[in-house]
């Protein structure tokens, strides 16, 4: 299908900390964008949502009191994140554990909102967020990256989908996966609470930033969605 683009897209820049910050709504394609972009930039892409869902994971195991701010913050100091990229997949550990897969099952799911609008845990993810953009170039997904942790990212995509189709979709992922205990109705009903806890929460609840570009994913592909982005990022670009 006429590939317009060589395999890792050559931009006149050696610019370090350039950021390609994607937010949006649970389960409307945020990710597979980012990998796609960042494959195509020869960037770092960082999975943000697997921060917080590995952090709610650590919470979950410890049974740590969400109403305890004294025990988040101690629970905190125990937690060590990191990324292992693969073939643009991103892996993540958890004090040295790969929690990837476990992350994205309904316990953690269920939890995630809770635990990704608390102030402590905010501010410690967004801190170890912004140094990861230091000094390299970036795509993070997430909720709040093109507004609080990086509102200076030089192209920022908001993203959008029907909540039945993004329903769908995230089912049939969660199938494809082997994970066949949770109904479609489950699905939606997770993806409908998470939009509410996360366009609702006082600490950096999810907006598009203004200068944000929308992308409405419910119609088009995969692909159609990666050429429109990176026509944003020629445009966004430092030449
Ligand atoms: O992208 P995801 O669905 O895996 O994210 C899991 C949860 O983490 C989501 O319900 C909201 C939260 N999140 C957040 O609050 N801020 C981010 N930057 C990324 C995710």
């Amino acid at each position: 299908m006429g590939e317009q683009f060589p395999k890792t897209l050559t931009l006149p820049y050696m610019r370090k900390n350039l950021v390609v910050a994607i937010d949006g709504y649970s389960s409307c394609g945020k990710s597979t964008l980012a990998k796609a972009l960042a494959k195509k930039l020869g960037f770092i892409y960082i999975d943000s949502g697997a921060m917080y869902r590995a952090v709610t994971l650590y919470f979950l195991r410890n049974h740590i009191d969400m109403n305890d701010p004294e025990a988040v913050k101690d629970a905190l100091q125990h937690i060590e994140l990191n990324f292992h990229s693969r073939d643009y997949e991103s892996h993540i550990t958890l004090n040295g554990e790969e929690v990837s897969d476990e992350i994205r099952l309904m316990p953690v799911s269920d939890a995630v909102s809770e635990v990704s609008a608390n102030k402590f845990v905010r501010k410690d993810m967004v801190k170890q967020q912004q140094r990861m953009g230091k000094s390299k170039n970036i795509v993070m997904d997430g909720r709040d990256i093109g507004t609080t942790v990086f509102p200076d990212a030089q192209v920022k995509f908001f993203m959008t989908a029907d909540p039945k189709i993004r329903a769908e979709r995230r089912y049939k992922e969660m199938q494809s996966k082997g994970d066949t205990s949770t109904s479609l109705e489950e699905v939606f009903e997770n993806l409908a609470h998470r939009d509410y806890a996360d366009t609702t929460r006082v600490e950096s609840p999810l907006t598009r930033a203004e200068d944000a570009v929308i992308l409405d994913n419910t119609n088009i592909t995969p692909q159609e969605q990666l050429d429109f982005a990176i026509e944003q990022v020629k445009l966004h670009f430092p030449q």
